[in-house]
């Protein structure tokens, strides 16, 4: 269980890095690469799967839920502004994609520091 859980935190952690690298290089001129809704959508499914596999699993840590929590919330704004963003692309300004990599860094930095 703690190999998968490890597997799937390697997952979770590259769609981070895509959704924040594929922001940052498309600033000027701002554009949302479609590979960032994957990312996003793949560090979504990912955060939430380890959340219940260290649920299920008595050697692994059980996640602090309030911090669970204000990653979710987080991660959905995320979400949801880069599937505007790729259904809307007119809608894409250089603020927006720094919306987008700022409320990333916030839930590097929540999931970081709160431990
Ligand atoms: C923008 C959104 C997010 C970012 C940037 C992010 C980033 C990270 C990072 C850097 C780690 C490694 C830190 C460590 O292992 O101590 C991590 C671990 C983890 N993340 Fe996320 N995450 C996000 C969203 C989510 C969501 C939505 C969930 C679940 C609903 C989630 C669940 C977890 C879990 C369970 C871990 C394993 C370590 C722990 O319990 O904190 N994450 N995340």
């Amino acid at each position: 269980m703690k190999l998968l859980f490890d597997i799937v935190l390697t997952l979770h952690l590259l769609g981070w890095a895509i959704v924040l690298g594929g922001v940052l290089v498309s600033m000027r001129p701002p554009k949302l690469p479609k590979g960032v809704l994957h990312g996003a959508l793949t560090a979504l499914v990912t955060g939430i799967l380890m959340v219940g596999l260290a649920d299920m699993s008595d050697e692994l840590r059980d996640p602090d839920m309030a911090k669970i929590a204000v990653k979710l919330v987080v991660a959905l704004c995320v979400t949801a502004l880069v599937l505007v963003g790729v259904r809307q692309p007119e809608r894409v300004t250089t603020r927006f994609l720094g919306a987008i990599a700022g409320l990333t860094v916030l839930n590097v930095a929540v999931a970081a520091i709160w431990r």
